[in-house]
């Protein structure tokens, strides 16, 4: 199918290079200038694994191009949109600005026939809202909402083997456009649920806000955990064994950031104040509450760790992303604390394998290692943040050697305590004795 992809963001720039991947002649839109440069010469603008050879393959193919100028989305029978939905400055509820912006500007140049096909997480009433728009000035064009899953680090796989299909549509015919789309996915045996469009709307915000909540609820556990003396990693082994439950994002630790989780629950908190229901999910807040302070937990285990300040000692903060295997900081945890820690004084040396660029425009102020043995160089104390293999791989006995205190924090229980101790460290988890 001819596919236009309005926004090459993380979610846009994968989801049109996975559409190429699958057959589809795809044109992605972006108006930033530089990041369609990037991509037409087959180079992603941000680090994903799978997306360059898929990206290099497709723009090789011919499949696959893209233009700043909205005009070359004309010839396509479906559009997703795939703009970013930030969190607006100064309230909790989510910045339509993109969306509206996109939508518009397709409008002149929708075909007879065509499908707009909403991608972005949006606070839900959005979708009915554009579509009659659409029935009013496009009335040959039509909408559905197609939410989408994928993580940062898995997005590929994730695009071309999601784990569930969801279409928001109005009639039969959006539904078989959607199937023509995915039939690789179909066939695989990828369930699809057919909907209406706010329940695609919310059957998206509904799975973050779960996933966020699962992880508040075992930092939770872990704040227990800390005054009792329990070891929470065990503990969320064992419930997990509970089908029911499952381990999966039972991981107790410094928190969830990034450009979805944490701006998704408050966006949906604002727009259930909206709808007079915001005592439905005031649980949300307190999930937000939870995560913000598992990072000052961290400052505050870094500044006993030192004695009681961290004022000019060098602290070898590793890692600055929201997650490993990607290089996206958005409300990163990670970057957060050692930001807080810069703040209380502390010599800040932060490393990250694909992170320090983005890192770096943000928070310019902090000192930047590109090298893991040069941040660990003379540190008074090391602080695990984000747990990129080549940090839960590291031999304490040698490490041991480049630093001048043996302290960690590990701020994601990701190292192993007995090993880290017998090499002579002074080891503290985060919800473990
Ligand atoms: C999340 C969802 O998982 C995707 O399904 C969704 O499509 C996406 O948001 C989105 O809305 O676009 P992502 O932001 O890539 O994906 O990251 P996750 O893998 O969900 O991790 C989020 C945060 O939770 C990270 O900071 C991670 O370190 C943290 N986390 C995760 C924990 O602290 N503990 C866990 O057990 C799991």
């Amino acid at each position: 199918m001819k596919i236009s992809v309005i926004g090459c963001g993380y979610l846009g720039a994968v989801h049109a290079s996975a559409m190429a991947e699958l057959g589809h002649e795809v044109i992605g839109i972006d108006v930033d200038e530089r990041k369609i440069g990037e991509l037409a010469a087959g180079r992603p603008p941000f680090f994903e694994p799978g997306l360059p050879e898929i990206l290099t393959s497709a723009t090789a193919s011919g499949r696959l191009r893209f233009s700043t100028d909205m005009a070359d989305a004309a010839g396509a029978e479906v559009h997703f949109l795939a703009v970013g939905t930030p969190q607006t400055a100064g309230s909790h509820a989510a910045d339509l600005r993109f969306v509206d912006a996109a939508f518009e500007g397709l409008i002149p140049h929708l075909a007879d026939g065509a499908l707009v096909v909403g991608k972005s997480t949006v606070p839900v009433g959005t979708a009915t809202r554009l579509a009659e728009r659409l029935a009013e000035v496009a009335p040959h064009a039509s909408l559905a909402w197609n939410p989408e899953f994928l993580r940062e680090g898995f997005a590929v796989k994730d695009t071309i083997e999601p784990d569930r299909l969801v279409y928001g549509v109005a009639d039969d015919a959006a539904a078989a456009t959607l199937d023509e789309i995915y039939r690789a996915a179909l066939d695989a045996g990828t369930p699809r649920i057919v909907t209406d469009y706010p329940t695609a709307e919310l059957v998206k915000v509904a799975a973050n806000a779960f996933l966020a909540t699962k992880i508040s609820f075992i930092n939770a556990m872990a704040e227990i955990a800390e005054a009792t003396g329990a070891d929470v990693t065990q503990l969320a082994d064992a419930i997990g064994h509970d089908a029911r439950i499952g381990r999966r994002f039972l991981n107790a630790g410094v928190g969830f950031g990034g450009g979805c989780l944490p701006k998704d629950i408050r966006a949906f908190s604002a727009r259930a104040e909206e709808l007079g229901r915001g005592d439905s999910v005031a649980f949300l807040k307190e999930v937000d509450s939870i995560n913000l302070r598992r990072r000052q937990r961290v400052v505050d285990l870094a500044v006993e760790a030192l004695g009681g300040s961290v004022n000019e000692r060098r602290v070898a903060v590793l890692g600055v992303t929201f997650k490993p295997d990607s290089d996206d900081v958005r409300d990163s945890p990670a970057l957060d604390v050692a930001v807080q820690l810069k703040g209380l004084g502390a010599e800040v040396v932060a490393t990250d394998p694909e992170g320090l660029e983005n890192a770096r425009l943000r928070h310019p102020q902090l000192a930047y290692e590109a090298s893991t043995t040069e941040a660990l160089r003379d540190a008074d104390l090391v602080v695990l943040v984000t747990e990129w293999s080549e940090y839960r791989g590291l031999d304490p006995a040698e490490v041991r050697d480049l630093v001048s205190n043996p302290t960690v924090i590990d701020g994601r229980n990701v190292l192993d305590p007995v090993s880290w101790r017998a090499a002579g460290w002074t080891y503290r988890g985060l919800g473990r004795p």
